[in-house]
């Protein structure tokens, strides 16, 4: 194919023999050597074709202004020797050479177990706002197999976007064993893991240890949901552990919704070696001669100021290129899930309605419990699967209640669970092959349900019909919650016959491939990612959906530790967060922590009493008001509620001009506050700045002097206090800079 119609052109390559570039694919067949750096803002990841084309990482780190230097590193470090050539290979292949964890693993059509992959050449293309992706081909001298690595640097951001796509030209199917999106290689003296584990209402508890000689793997083997116990997002310290200002940080998280793998390996030269990609776990993968296997992305994002930097680089690369709608608005919403669970009908649905405008939110969303008819949904046991409206609960269907709320002025969206199945159910019924499900073997629950085949492309059109059919019928409807409470057991599908290692993978497949389709359909239209709280919430989802549910615990005290978390990977933006009964703080607390991002209620507006109530109206208000801050502006965490008795988290504009201040007590022993400042970021030192408290309890003044104006240097140096106590657990500040 003639190279410029391919749009391919070599922008930068170092080659240190004598040889012409050419335009296009460069082919490394007759130099020495060729470094190909792939280079952002801040940092460069250098990878090298030696003499034997192995294509190795020799470098990853803080840019160099001189790039020639790059291929001195190596030189510098006098580890132990390397017996293979391979020990930091770009995508380690196994049965050769290779004797540590390898990216790639396969079985030829022969038989023949061994991969050697050798580069081959290389192109560059310039994509929009700076962004270039670098493919480099790699194949096998022996077997017609190939791979391509893929990297698309968004520089910006230092963002590093890495897959792979696999094929070959065999006589017969290749099985992949292993099949990573990415292989890093880093060097450092010691490196520090930040995992986190969980369970429901428990997400995101993180742990940092060093690491050891062997191998550490994050995995998850749950199918769907697959982030409950253990997320894909890490963090990796090199040298020392990273604070949120100071050391070298390396964050991870493979974009990819099922079933994942990462695999951190501290060599015998005592470097770290990260391989992440699908888990290849009972997923053996039958790939026919010509079809490409293309992995998941892997996200990596290398900084040397710290995690703070890190997250405000990741948040602004997700609201730029990842996130639905991630430079959008969002609405804010009364749910009634808490407020009525499966117990309610047409008449108090509209008078919570009335409630929804009356607290002056946006938008009102109905939850479980709406549906099926032969079993209908009153509790978990029964109905899911069976979409159409139940008669006894909604004898006037779905339309009646979106026309009610358009007539109250207010938006109407609605809880779907499409992907599921409960035994008691039609759709089960008539349907039990659709069902992922051992036919030999006893069933197992997971609350009460199954998951459906979404291998099976009659299923996908099942599960994208259950939505498209919600937006036919009702057009006005501005809002889905897409739940997913059930995790795989008995992984089987009747679909695919023979095929069943193919099943994880399928299902993904099928469920992007719904998504896709709604999208195409319905592009903007806000959809929550919901999986029983934090269950399932990635960077590939994030593609299609504008939030997620972090956790069903809205204990406040909790979520301001679960928040906190997750800010460190996802944008507050796209952190749903809903004020309800749980806990024991007061309502300003509660919503105090849920307008850090989405803010939405759960409760029963017409139990507030009139003070309550009162104040939620006002805090709406001010929460429209700051909101572009908290979605689009910069967060700094400054008071970790892990390290003290107040937790401090801060949202700044991007021209520093204005920001709102989050402080909590989150230590409730006598005499704990804010006996110190807190110390602010991200200011301009010279400015003049105010501080103003927001989010009053009617009748409660502030102890916060308006008037008194404070330098950015001041604010950062030496700091701000909140006044947070035992009588002020929660203080939400505004600071503006005087103009
Ligand atoms: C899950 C969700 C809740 C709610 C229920 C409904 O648990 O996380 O928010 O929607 O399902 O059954």
């Amino acid at each position: 194919m003639n190279r410029r119609r391919k749009g391919m052109i070599a922008v930068r390559q170092l080659v240190y023999c004598s040889i012409a570039l050419m335009a296009g694919w460069m082919s490394g067949s007759l130099k020495a050597q060729t470094i190909i750096p792939v280079v952002t803002s801040n940092n460069a990841l250098v990878l090298e074709a030696g003499k034997n084309k192995d294509l190795s990482v020799i470098y990853f780190g803080k840019k160099l202004a001189n790039e020639k230097e790059y291929q001195l590193v190596s030189s510098v470090y006098k580890q132990t020797g390397d017996y293979t050539d391979v020990l930091n290979a770009a995508y380690t292949s196994s049965g050769s050479r290779n004797l540590v964890e390898p990216a790639i693993s396969v079985v030829h059509a022969d038989g023949n177990r061994s991969l050697d992959l050798r580069y081959v050449k290389h192109e560059q293309k310039q994509l929009a706002d700076g962004i270039t992706q670098y493919s480099i081909l790699l194949k096998d001298p022996v077997y017609d197999f190939e791979v391509t690595l893929h990297y698309k640097v968004y520089p910006h951001q230092d963002v590093i976007e890495q897959w792979s796509v696999i094929k070959h030209r065999e006589k017969g199917n290749v099985v992949l064993e292993k099949f990573a999106s990415a292989n890093l290689h880093l060097k450092a003296k010691g490196f520090w893991l930040n995992q986190y584990h969980g369970d429901w209402a428990k997400e995101m508890q993180p742990e940092e240890s060093k690491i050891t000689h062997g191998i550490k793997t994050i995995d998850s083997k749950l199918g769907t949901r697959t982030n409950i116990f253990q997320p894909s997002v890490f963090m990796v310290s090199l040298n020392k552990p990273a604070t949120e200002d100071e050391g070298t940080v390396l964050y991870g998280s493979l974009a990819y919704s099922g079933n994942f793998r990462t695999d951190l390996e501290l060599d015998y030269q005592d470097n770290l070696r990260i391989i992440s990609g699908i888990n290849n776990y009972a997923s053996a993968y039958n790939l026919k001669p010509g079809e490409e296997f293309v992995t998941p992305s892997f996200i990596h994002l290398l900084s040397s100021k710290g995690k703070g930097f890190a997250s405000r680089q990741l948040h602004d690369w997700a609201r730029n290129y990842r996130l639905l709608d991630g430079k959008g608005d969002r609405l804010t919403l009364l749910n009634n899930w808490e407020a009525t669970y499966f117990d309610f009908n047409e008449s108090k649905l509209k008078e919570l309605l009335r409630d929804t405008k009356k607290l002056g939110v946006d938008l009102f969303l109905l939850d479980d419990g709406w549906f099926a008819n032969k079993y209908p949904r009153n509790d978990d046991k029964a109905g899911l699967g069976d979409w159409a409206e139940n008669k006894s609960k909604l004898p006037n269907g779905v339309a009646s209640l979106v026309k009610e709320a358009t007539a109250n002025g207010v938006k109407f969206g609605i809880w779907v669970e499409p992907e599921m199945v409960n035994p008691k159910s039609e759709l089960y019924e008539k349907h039990p092959d659709w069902v992922v499900r051992q036919p030999a073997r006893q069933e197992h629950y997971f609350r009460n349900q199954l998951v459906l085949d979404l291998s099976n492309p009659v299923v996908q059109d099942f599960v994208f019909g259950v939505v498209d059919n919600l937006f036919t019928k009702n057009p006005d409807l501005a809002y889905i919650k897409w739940d997913c409470n059930a995790v795989i057991y008995n992984a089987h599908s009747a679909y695919l016959g023979k095929q069943q290692s193919h099943f994880y993978i399928e299902y993904m497949r099928g469920l992007y491939n719904v998504l896709q389709r709604l999208r195409a359909k319905y592009p903007k239209v806000p959809m929550m990612l919901c999986s029983g709280g934090g269950g399932r919430v990635d960077y590939e989802a994030l593609k299609y959906f504008t939030e997620y549910w972090p956790s069903d615990n809205t204990d406040p005290l909790e979520r301001i530790f679960i928040q906190w978390e997750y800010s460190y990977f996802y944008p507050a933006i796209a952190s749903a967060n809903h004020v309800t009964d749980w806990g024991k703080q007061p309502i300003k607390f509660r919503t105090d922590v849920a307008m850090m991002g989405k803010l939405g209620f759960d409760i029963v507006v017409s139990h507030l009493n009139e003070k309550d109530l009162a104040f939620c109206q006002n805090a709406i208000k001010e929460y429209n008001a700051f909101r572009h801050l908290v979605y689009q502006g910069d967060q700094y965490r400054l008071s970790d509620p892990r390290k003290g008795s107040v937790a401090s988290m801060a949202f700044l504009s991007k021209d520093q001009s204005e920001g709102v201040l989050f402080n909590y007590l989150v230590n409730n022993r006598y005499g704990e506050g804010s006996v110190y400042p807190v110390q602010l970021k991200g200011l301009d030192p010279s400015a003049m700045y105010t501080l103003k408290e927001l989010s009053l309890y009617p009748g409660v003044k502030s102890s916060i002097d308006t008037s008194k104006q404070y330098s950015g240097e001041f604010l950062m140096t030496v700091g701000f206090n909140p006044e947070v106590s035992g009588s002020r657990t929660s203080v939400v500040l505004k600071l503006e800079k005087v103009k």
